[in-house]
């Protein structure tokens, strides 16, 4: 095996166009394009994304390998997401790393998106630990949310999960009916630091202990913002602040709780968190303090690593290459998949 070893990786399952380059564990450049045109429409259109990935996909690439320093005779490999995601966005990057490995006749790795979201933990980072196995992820994302056991790489166990909606579209629901634009996660994020968490309290869901469930608390906030706005019209517009404030705490406190189930379930107290949900800041300080508190062993994601991106792509295709785990050239796209599969 040549070392270092070269990955290129391209992400493309949802709106975001990405290529990243890695050297080993180490990345040397993560590109992304995002994609503005779904905003006025309060959530992606599958159409407009695979259009707007075909428009990307080459540019970003180029910029991902002049950012590396690194040529495309250089690399060991080619890593691509597999899904799970939009079919037409999946296929764009698909059939692009395909051609790419085919016309460079090097190695094709075929990857997990929500893998890649948990396996992110591993890209090396001045100052930050690594997670050691076994380890407890709460993958937290627009499409998923999950307590996953980690006893290896890719020996993954899903011990709970939403019955309904995911904690990100808890949050983008609810930012809609805030009239915030898509995706409304950052925003009720960015609001709730100004507001009072406690100003407003929203019923918690009653689930199996390590399951979810967000609909009703969506249900329990439109009636909410309803009835306020019938004896005041701009309730919102004057309470914004605590209203986001008092959402995000909700969700957050939901999450925790889970958490605490988990630890208390498998006696495990390495804890990561993944996904685009990770980027919260409530989220983050809660689980920073639950290592000075608990005594948890804590990983919190870079913030770059938390939404979509290829970086997570290309240190779970790195962890596959060294095993040799390699796709076949008639892999194809999958819009739904597993963690586990
Ligand atoms: O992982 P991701 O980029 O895409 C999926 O695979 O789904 O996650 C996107 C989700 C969106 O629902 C977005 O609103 C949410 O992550 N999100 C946040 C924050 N940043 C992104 N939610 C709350 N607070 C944030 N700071
Ligand atoms: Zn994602």
């Amino acid at each position: 095996m040549k070392s270092p070893v070269y990955i290129l990786a391209i992400e493309s399952s949802c709106d975001d166009t990405s290529a990243a380059v890695i050297s080993n564990t180490t990345i040397l450049s993560n590109v992304t394009a995002n994609q503005e045109v779904h905003a006025k429409y309060g959530g992606v259109v599958p159409e407009l994304a695979s259009r707007a990935h075909q428009q990307n996909i080459v540019p970003v690439v180029e910029q991902a390998l002049k950012n590396a320093n690194i040529k495309k005779e250089e690399l060991s490999a080619i890593a691509f997401t597999k899904g799970p995601g939009l079919m037409g966005s999946l296929l764009v990057g698909t059939s692009f790393a395909k051609s790419m490995a085919l016309a460079l006749n090097i190695p094709l790795l075929d990857i997990n998106h929500m893998q890649a979201h948990i396996l992110a933990h591993f890209i090396s980072e001045e100052n930050t630990k690594l997670p050691s196995f076994p380890f407890i992820c709460l993958t937290i994302s627009g499409g998923h949310t999950q307590i996953v056991k980690l006893t290896n790489y890719f020996e993954m166990e899903i011990l709970g999960e939403t019955i309904d909606d995911a904690v990100g579209e808890a949050f983008d629901k609810s930012a809609k009916i805030l009239g915030l634009p898509y995706p409304g996660g950052p925003l009720i994020d960015k609001y709730a630091q100004l507001g009072n968490p406690k100003a407003y309290s929203f019923t918690k869901p009653k689930v199996g202990n390590l399951d979810f469930s967000f609909s009703g608390l969506k249900t329990g906030i439109l009636y909410f913002i309803q009835k306020q706005e019938r004896n005041n019209p701009n309730f919102i517009a004057e309470n914004r602040n605590d209203i986001c404030a008092s959402i995000q705490h909700t969700i957050v406190e939901i999450l925790m709780d889970k958490l605490k189930n988990a630890v208390k379930e498998t006696g495990i107290k390495n804890i990561a968190i993944a996904g685009g949900v990770s980027a919260n800041t409530e989220i983050r300080k809660r689980l920073s303090k639950a290592e000075k508190y608990w005594g948890w062993s804590t990983y919190i994601p870079k913030f770059e690593y938390t939404t979509d991106n290829a970086a997570m792509i290309a240190i779970t295709g790195y962890l596959k290459y060294i095993q040799q785990d390699y796709a076949s050239m008639n892999v194809t796209a999958k819009a739904r998949l597993k963690v586990t599969d």
